[in-house]
C-alpha cells in the first residue's frame, strides 16, 4: 500500500489500481466527470453477462436516465394505492399485539411494497414467493463486496452462491415475462416497457435486481434505524407523533374507519410537504448510519484531477464518512441532531459545496429518493396511527443504546448487528 496526496492512498490488487480518495479533494475527484458509476453499481446486480447475452449499456449517463424514466412521478402515483395496500397487509399480518424482529419484519414489508415498481406486483400477495425473492437477494448481497468487483473471477463460495442466485432470478424473470406474453397482458409498468422495447431477459432480470436492491435494503434499514433513533430520543418521537396526528387531522383522516384505503386519496404532494419533521429525522439518521465507500471506475483515458493521477481502469473509492462526520460542517458529528437539516442550516453549509451524500449527488443523485421518503412516511403514519410501540433488545429489555451497525460492504444503509425487537399493541380506533 502506498500513500499518495494528503490522506489519500492507493494500492494494487494484482494489476488493478484502487485509489482511496479522501476529504474535499477526494469528494471533488469522485464527483468529477469521466468516472464510471455503473462499474461500481453493477456489483449489486447479478453478474449474468459471463454466460448470457447482455445488451451492452451505452455509458452510465444512459443508465441513470433509463432508471429515472421508470421510477417517475407517474409510476409512484399509479402504484401509490398498491404500495399502501402492501404496507397495510404487512401490518395486518402482525396482528393486534406481539413482539417481532424489527429489521426483519420491516424488510419483508418494504420488499412487498417495492415489488410493483420492479414489475413484480404479481408476487406481492404471495408470501412464499416473497420469501424466495428475499433469499435470492440475501445471497446476491452476500457475494457483493468491493473485492468481487476488483477480483470478479475468484470463485469464493459466496460468489458461486451469488451466481446461482442470479440465475434463479433470471429464471423467475423469464417465467414472469413468458406468462405476460402467454396471457397477452399489457400492463402499464416499468417491466412492460422493457418488454415492449425488446430488452433481453437478462437485462430485465438486471433491472428487477437493481430496483429491488436500490430500494429494499436502504429503505427498510433506514426506516428501522429511524425507529431506533426515535426510541432513544423521545423528544423527537413525540414531535414525529404529533406531526402525524396533525397530518391526519388536516387531511380529515383522523376520523377515518378505514385509514389504509382513505389514505390513498391523499395527494402525495401533501405527504411531501406536510411531514417535514420526519424528513429531518430521516436525513440525520442517514448521515449517521449510511456508510461504506462509494465506488467508481475510470473507464476512459488516464486522468489527472487536482494533481492526483488516476490511471485508465483504476477503481476509485470515497468513504462517505469523510463528509458526514466532518466536524466543520456537522459540529459534534456523533450527536443525533435532526435540526442540522433545517433549510437554514442546509443553506449555511452550502459554502462547503456538497456536504451530504446520503441520497447521492453530482451526476448520480438517487432517483428513488421521493419513493423511499414516501414509503417511510406511509410506514410511519400507519404504524403510529394504529399501534403503541416500543423497542427492546435481545433480552427483551427496553432498548437503551444504539446497536452496532453491520457494516462490511459498499455504500448503503446497513442493518443492525444486534437483534432489535418491536413490541406493539393495536390502538383502539
Ligand atoms: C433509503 C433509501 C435510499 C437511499 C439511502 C438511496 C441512496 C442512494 C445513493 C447514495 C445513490 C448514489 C450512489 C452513488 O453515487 O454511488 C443512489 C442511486 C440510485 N438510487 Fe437510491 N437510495 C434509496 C432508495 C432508492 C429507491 C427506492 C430506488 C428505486 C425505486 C432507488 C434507485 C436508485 C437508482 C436507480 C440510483 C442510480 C441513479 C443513477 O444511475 O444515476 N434508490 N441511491
Amino acid at each position: 500500500m502506498k500513500w499518495s496526496t494528503g490522506r489519500m492512498f492507493s494500492f494494487k490488487v494484482l494489476s488493478d489500481t484502487v485509489i482511496v480518495v479522501r476529504g474535499f479533494t477526494g469528494r471533488d475527484i469522485f464527483l468529477a466527470k469521466g468516472l464510471d458509476f455503473l462499474a461500481g453499481y453493477k456489483l449489486l446486480v447479478p453478474q449474468l453477462k459471463e454466460f448470457l447475452p447482455l445488451k451492452p449499456l451505452t455509458g452510465d449517463e444512459s443508465w441513470g436516465a433509463v432508471m429515472a424514466s421508470f421510477i417517475c412521478t407517474r409510476m409512484i402515483e399509479k402504484f401509490h394505492g398498491t404500495m399502501l395496500g402492501a404496507i397495510a397487509a404487512g401490518y395486518d399480518a402482525w396482528g393486534d399485539e406481539g413482539t417481532l424482529d424489527l429489521f426483519r419484519s420491516v424488510n419483508e414489508i418494504i420488499f412487498a411494497v417495492s415489488l410493483p415498481l420492479a414489475g413484480c406486483q404479481h408476487f406481492a400477495k404471495d408470501a412464499e414467493a416473497i420469501r424466495t425473492l428475499i433469499d435470492i437477494f440475501a445471497r446476491l448481497d452476500a457475494g457483493s463486496g468491493p473485492s468481487s468487483l476488483i477480483l470478479p473471477w475468484v470463485p469464493t463460495p459466496a460468489r458461486v452462491n451469488r451466481v446461482l442466485a442470479g440465475l434463479q432470478l433470471y429464471r423467475i424473470t423469464k417465467n414472469l415475462v413468458q406468462e405476460r406474453q402467454r396471457l397477452g397482458v399489457d400492463v402499464d409498468d416499468p417491466l412492460q416497457t422493457l418488454i415492449r422495447q425488446n430488452y433481453p431477459t437478462s437485462e430485465m432480470a438486471r433491472f428487477i435486481a437493481t430496483i429491488l436492491f436500490a430500494s429494499v435494503t436502504n429503505t427498510a434499514n433506514l426506516f428501522a434505524w429511524t425507529l431506533v433513533y426515535l426510541e432513544l430520543h423521545k423528544e423527537w418521537k413525540d414531535r414525529v407523533n404529533s406531526e402525524v396526528t396533525t397530518f391526519l387531522q388536516d387531511t380529515g383522516l383522523h376520523a377515518s374507519q378505514n385509514l389504509r384505503d382513505d389514505m390513498a386519496y391523499v395527494p402525495l404532494s401533501l405527504m411531501d410537504e406536510k411531514l417535514h419533521t420526519i424528513e429531518l429525522v430521516i436525513n440525520e439518521v442517514l448521515r449517521l448510519l449510511a456508510s461504506g465507500p462509494f465506488i467508481r471506475r475510470n473507464i476512459g483515458d488516464d486522468l489527472v484531477v487536482d494533481g492526483v493521477h488516476i490511471p485508465k481502469g483504476a477503481f476509485i473509492m470515497f468513504p462517505v464518512e469523510d463528509l458526514h462526520r466532518n466536524p466543520k460542517m456537522f459540529p459534534n458529528p456523533d450527536v443525533f441532531d435532526p435540526t442540522r437539516f433545517t433549510a437554514e442550516n442546509v443553506e449555511q453549509r452550502k459554502k462547503y459545496g456538497t456536504t451530504f451524500l446520503g441520497w447521492g449527488g453530482g451526476r448520480h443523485p438517487c432517483v428513488g429518493k421521493r419513493t423511499a421518503l414516501l414509503e417511510i412516511k406511509m410506514m410511519t403514519i400507519l404504524l403510529m396511527a394504529q399501534y403503541q410501540f416500543s423497542l427492546t433488545d435481545v433480552t427483551d429489555s427496553p432498548l437503551c443504546e444504539i446497536p452496532r451497525v453491520d457494516v462490511d460492504r459498499l455504500f448503503k444503509v446497513f442493518g443492525s448487528k444486534e437483534v432489535v425487537n418491536i413490541r406493539y399493541r393495536a390502538k383502539d380506533r
